[in-house]
């Protein structure tokens, strides 16, 4: 999907890019990627990076979306099919084990400094779910209280709020769903 950015680095722009799925052979743009929002957020708490075999993960039973400037990677976006797994968020959402294989979580989104502002976040979350197996009814999130640029893009898609718990060992989070 070709996409034009109208801001780069907070100034009017006009950058072609591209959307389309990612691949084992993106794996490295992605770390990289990761690691460099990751090391540039003044509160990294609010963003657990994922490990490469969680990415890997991903494309194997979800979908991946980047979005490129030529073979730039700028902006990615995760969506993985836990199926019965107790890391399904539908376990957190206390729904019965029969109902998880059907919801999917939205695991983790980043956007590159220089391209914030051109609604990725929300571009991405729209163009991945067009590409999920069939039969996911439900999403499932997780956004830090405090990470208002995220936590705002989730409400906008159609997230909502389930509850507020400890995730990933102890970190602050708000458990969001979105029916599909
Ligand atoms: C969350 C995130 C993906 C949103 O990026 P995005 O889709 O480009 O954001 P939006 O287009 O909705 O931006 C809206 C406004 O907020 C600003 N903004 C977005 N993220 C920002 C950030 N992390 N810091 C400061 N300002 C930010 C944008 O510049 C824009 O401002 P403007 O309206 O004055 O132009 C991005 O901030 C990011 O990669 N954060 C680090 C990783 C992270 O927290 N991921 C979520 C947890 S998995």
């Amino acid at each position: 999907m070709d996409l034009v950015l109208e801001k780069v680095n907070g100034q009017p722009a006009h950058l072609p890019v591209e959307l389309r799925r990612c691949g084992p052979e993106d794996l490295d743009a992605m770390e990289q990627l990761q690691r460099e929002v990751h090391a540039g957020m003044p509160h990294p708490e609010q963003f657990v990076p994922d490990t490469r075999d969680q990415l890997a993960a991903c494309m194997a039973d979800g979908v991946c979306v980047g979005v490129w400037d030529g073979e730039t990677l700028g902006a990615y976006f995760t969506l993985r099919c836990m199926g019965s797994s107790p890391e399904n968020y539908a376990a957190f959402m206390g729904l019965p084990p029969a109902e998880w294989p059907r919801w999917a979580n939205a695991d983790s989104v980043v956007v590159c400094a220089a391209w914030r502002g051109n609604g990725l976040q929300r571009t991405m979350a729209r163009a991945a779910c067009g590409w999920l197996p069939e039969g996911i009814v439900g999403l499932g999130a997780t956004v830090s209280p405090d990470n208002a640029y995220s936590l705002r893009n989730a409400l906008a898609e159609g997230f909502e709020i389930v509850c507020r718990r400890p995730m990933y060992g102890g970190f602050d989070r708000y458990l969001l769903r979105k029916i599909l």
